[in-house]
């Protein structure tokens, strides 16, 4: 959820319009790894985001509960410059793979890939089994591009937000964000 959490805060300092739908599994990993706790019928912007939800645009932030389907990113006639799912669960990502589509966040990522639009999704879990590995190979083929969790040494990181900084960073460039979130190799 850190990972989410600082997207989310980078998206509205880059002036980006945010559509924004959570799963309540979501909820409780936001509690255990940030004890942040989230009300999903009354989202509240600073609940999810900490105090930094003070410094930021909100009125950029568009929130749908995870079962509006009413909602515009379930249609394709709802244009979007790509979309993300960060964190991705393995349950997730089997929804996807097989187009099952039970909620707000599968229906949308099904719209992204039949509009071939840009859909990242950031799994994280490790090991991966057989049938994990299957279902993001299905994901691949029909377009997204899977950008695991796996935060890089090269970039020396000095803690645990430049780690997330990185991944965060390559998710803004698979979406065309500029950043200065870590030292490119080469440069
Ligand atoms: C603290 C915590 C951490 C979790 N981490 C992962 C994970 O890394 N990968 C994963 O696939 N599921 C993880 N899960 C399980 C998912 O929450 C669960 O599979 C859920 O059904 C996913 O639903 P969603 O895809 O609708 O968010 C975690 C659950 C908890 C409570």
């Amino acid at each position: 959820m850190p990972y989410a959490v600082r997207l989310l805060e980078v998206l509205l300092r880059s002036e980006r319009i945010v559509h924004l739908t959570i799963s309540p599994a979501a909820v409780q990993v936001l509690e255990s790894e940030m004890n942040r706790r989230l009300d999903l019928r009354s989202f509240q912007a600073e609940a999810l985001l900490g105090p930094v939800g003070r410094e930021l645009n909100l009125a950029r932030l568009h929130y749908y509960h995870h079962q509006d389907f009413r909602a515009g990113i379930a249609s394709g006639s709802f244009l979007t410059a790509g979309m993300v799912i960060c964190p991705c669960s393995m349950g997730t990502v089997a929804a996807i793979a097989h187009g099952t589509s039970q909620n707000l966040i599968h229906r949308a990522a099904d719209v992204h890939l039949k509009e071939r639009r840009k859909l990242i999704l950031v799994p994280r879990e490790t090991p991966l089994g057989i049938v994990q590995l299957r279902n993001l190979t299905a994901c691949a083929e029909a377009g997204a591009v899977v950008l695991p969790a796996m935060p890089a040494f090269y970039t020396r990181p000095q803690g645990i937000q430049d780690m997330i900084d990185f991944i965060v960073g390559r998710v803004c460039d698979q979406l065309g964000v500029p950043h200065q979130l870590f030292a490119r190799w080469g440069c």
